[in-house]
């Protein structure tokens, strides 16, 4: 299977897996050809692109982390604000993350924008799972940490859509009211005995910035947690690649190089480090350019930051960048995503502002 967008896709090509909706609705069976209506309905509900399957993408899978029924479960919990669900579903992620025994989010994920609040704290809670069993945390404190990715934004719930869902950029008013909503989410926990202080920091504490930049109360990074750390990088990551009403979504490639310019000021070094170990900057079935001008799709990631993997170029022939006589090739992504970043470039700043 390989990934592209909707722009590219056209009537006849196959979708490689199921589609669903935020209630874990089919929307689309696995198989099904798409139509030119399937796309501009697909497009009208915010998704972005769909895995196809065709000859040329033969032999590459890609597996999502977590079961779609785990993540529609994950969406409800939330949606219903059903912390004692969340609690459960958080346990489950983490057992589903620890059996797959893969640290790696090799997935361009599917999301549309108007489930954005819901869908975005179940693939937060799948990062910080991914990056806890990558830095080697206990089974207890990946849960502790995933369960304060599913809580972090309950507060949202309570902002008004008008001010959530704006599309141009809030006025110092409704920033206020938008910033909020980390206090709002905290409130709901703080009297719960059976949820743990460094679940509750982390939600209180989400959109600090280690250079003390950040709210609701300004504190830097010696004060925060890892938790808190965690939870930040995982956040403005998930926030950064996926589609909202603002913005299109930017490659991975393009959201850990944003990473990386701002360690030491809002993110800490090294949780934006382990985050790069375990999330490939081009994931598998995606599209990438060589150096050289020719374009190919990742078959197989492998190695530091995921910079050497093997490509099935579009004539059909494999390439292992590992090769010596592929050193002095370096990637890109494909020339599909380069046009929406310098459309999402301009809007940055006011993007940070609502995540
Ligand atoms: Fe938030």
């Amino acid at each position: 299977m390989r990934y592209v967008s909707l722009k590219e896709a056209t009537a006849g090509m196959v979708l490689a897996n199921e589609l669903y909706d935020s209630y874990g609705r089919t929307l689309i069976g696995a198989n099904h050809k798409l139509t030119d209506s399937y796309i501009e309905k697909l497009q009208k509900y915010g998704f972005w692109g769909v895995y196809i399957s065709d000859e040329l993408s033969e032999g590459i899978e890609v597996e999502s982390v977590i079961s779609p029924q785990l993540k529609a479960r994950g969406m409800e919990s939330v949606r219903a604000c059903n912390i004692d669900e969340c609690k459960k579903v958080a346990r489950q992620i983490v057992e589903e993350i620890l059996d797959s025994g893969k640290v790696s989010l090799d997935l361009a994920d599917l999301r549309s924008y108007d489930d954005y609040t819901y869908a975005h704290s179940v693939n937060v809670g799948v990062i910080c799972g991914v990056i806890g069993m990558g830095m080697c945390m206990s089974e207890q404190d990946m849960i502790h940490l995933v369960t304060a990715a599913l809580l972090h934004d309950l507060g949202k719930l309570f902002i008004p859509s008008e001010i959530l869902n704006k599309p141009e950029r809030l006025t110092p008013e409704e920033y206020a009211v938008m910033k909020t909503h980390a206090e709002k989410s905290y409130d709901l926990i703080r009297e719960r005995w059976d949820i743990s202080a460094k679940v509750k920091t982390a939600v209180l504490f989400h959109h600090e910035n280690v250079d003390g930049s950040g709210y609701p109360n300004g504190i830097d990074g010696s004060s925060q947690t890892l938790f808190t750390k965690i939870l930040h990088v995982a956040d403005v990551y998930d926030a950064l690649v996926s589609k909202r009403p603002y913005k299109n979504p930017y490659s991975p490639y393009e959201a850990s190089e944003y990473l990386m310019g701002v360690c030491g000021s809002m993110f800490d070094g090294q949780v934006v480090d382990a985050l790069l170990r375990f999330v490939p900057l081009y994931p598998k079935g995606t599209t990438v350019r060589l150096s050289n001008g020719r374009t190919g799709i990742i078959y197989e990631n492998a190695g530091i930051h995921n910079l050497r993997p093997i490509l099935r170029m579009m004539d059909g022939t494999m390439m292992d960048m590992t090769d010596s006589g592929c050193l002095n090739l370096s990637l890109a992504p494909a020339d599909d995503f380069y046009e929406e970043i310098e459309t999402a470039e301009k809007s940055r700043h006011e993007m940070l502002e609502l995540i």
